[in-house]
C-alpha cells in the first residue's frame, strides 16, 4: 500500500504541483481596527453614473477616492519605518517579497491566557526553521484575528493605555536577528503590532528593522491555513507579499497570499491509478521502440 501511494505521488504530476491558495488579507474598510493616532481609511464614492455615447447607447461608470494612512488594515511596515538607514517600501528587494516561503508559529494557547503575552524564544520550532532553503517569513498566530473587526476585543481598546494584545519580546526579536537574518526576511502577526500592546517604545520593531527585516501586521486567516495543514502544521509553504508600491513609503496596504500544497489531491484515487497505468504503458512502448531501433541499427552495421 505504501509503495502504491508513493507511485501515485510520483506519477500524478498534476497533484504534486496543485496548490491551494489562501488570502491572508482583511478587506479594507473604514471600520477596521486601527493603531491609536494613525489616519484611518476614508473611502468616498466619487460618482456612479450612466452616460450616453454618440449612438445613444447607455454605459456605466463608477469611481471612488480613498485617503488612508500607510499602516492601515493588513499592511507591511518597511524597515525604514523605524530605522533611518534601512529600506523604504520600494527599496525592499522584490525577491524578498514574492515566491518566498512562510512558516506559522502557533502561540494562540499562551496568548489567550496572558494579557499582552510576550512571545518567547521557546515558542519557536527551530528544528523546522533550520530546514528553510530560501527566504522566508515567520507568521505568528495569536488567535486575536478571531475578534476582527471589533477594536475592543481585537486590540483592547482605542487608546494607547488600553491596548492589550500579544507580541514579540525584545529577546525574541534580538535572537531572530542574530541567528536567522540570513534567510528570515520578514515577521508577521495577526494583531495591530508586532510589539505587545503594552509596549512603549516598539523594541521588536526597531530590532528587526535595523537588520532590514520587514513586518506584516493584521495578518488574516492564519487559522484557516493551520486547520488545513492540521497535523502538518510545522510546514513551510509558498508565500507572496504584495504591497502597494509607494515611493518613500514607510508602510503600505498589502495583499498576502499563502499557497499550500494540495494534500487532499495527493492520494491519487482511481484517476491517479489510470494515469499511472497509461504512463507505464507509454514507457513500455517507448522502450520497445528504442530497443527495436537500436537492434536493427546494430544488425545493419554488423
Ligand atoms: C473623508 O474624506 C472626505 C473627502 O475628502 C471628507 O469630506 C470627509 O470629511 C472625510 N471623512 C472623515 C471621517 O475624515
Ligand atoms: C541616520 O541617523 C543618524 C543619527 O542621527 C545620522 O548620523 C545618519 O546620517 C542618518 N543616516 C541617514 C542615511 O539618514
Amino acid at each position: 500500500m505504501q509503495l502504491f501511494h508513493l507511485l501515485f505521488v510520483f506519477v500524478n504530476i498534476k497533484s504534486i504541483f496543485s496548490l491551494i491558495n489562501f488570502d491572508l488579507t482583511h478587506t479594507i474598510k473604514s471600520t477596521n481596527p486601527i493603531f491609536p493616532g494613525l489616519t484611518p481609511f476614508n473611502f468616498t464614492q466619487t460618482f456612479t453614473r450612466w452616460r450616453q455615447d454618440d449612438s445613444n447607447e447607455y454605459y456605466f461608470m463608477a469611481l471612488n477616492t480613498f485617503i488612508t494612512g500607510e499602516h492601515f488594515g493588513t499592511h507591511i511596515d518597511a524597515p525604514y519605518h523605524g530605522s533611518n538607514t534601512s529600506w523604504t517600501i520600494t527599496q525592499i528587494p522584490f525577491e524578498r517579497l514574492v515566491s518566498i516561503q512562510a512558516l506559522i508559529v502557533d502561540v494562540s494557547k499562551k496568548s489567550s491566557k496572558v494579557k499582552n503575552y510576550q512571545i518567547k524564544i521557546e515558542d519557536l520550532n527551530e528544528n523546522v526553521m533550520r530546514q528553510a532553503n530560501g527566504f522566508y517569513v515567520l507568521l505568528f498566530y495569536t488567535g486575536k484575528s478571531k475578534f476582527w473587526p471589533n477594536q475592543d476585543a481585537y486590540a483592547g481598546g482605542h487608546s494607547r493605555e488600553e491596548l492589550d494584545f500579544p507580541g514579540l519580546s525584545a529577546q525574541l526579536a534580538s535572537y531572530l536577528v542574530d541567528k536567522y537574518s540570513e534567510k528570515l526576511v520578514g515577521v508577521g502577526i495577526d494583531t495591530l503590532s508586532i510589539d505587545p500592546g503594552s509596549s512603549k517604545h516598539f523594541s521588536a520593531h526597531r530590532i528587526l528593522f535595523k537588520k532590514n527585516i520587514y513586518v506584516l501586521e493584521n495578518v488574516a486567516a492564519l487559522n484557516h491555513v493551520l486547520k488545513y495543514l492540521s497535523n502538518r502544521r510545522e510546514t513551510f509553504f509558498i508565500f507572496d507579499v504584495l504591497p502597494m508600491k509607494i515611493e518613500d513609503g514607510t508602510g503600505a496596504p498589502c495583499r498576502l497570499v499563502a499557497r499550500v500544497e494540495n494534500f487532499d489531491d495527493i492520494s491519487g484515487g482511481p484517476f491517479g491509478f489510470l494515469i499511472f497505468c497509461l504512463l507505464l504503458g507509454i514507457i513500455g512502448i517507448a522502450a520497445k521502440v528504442i530497443y527495436d531501433f537500436k537492434f536493427n541499427m546494430d544488425k545493419d552495421f554488423a
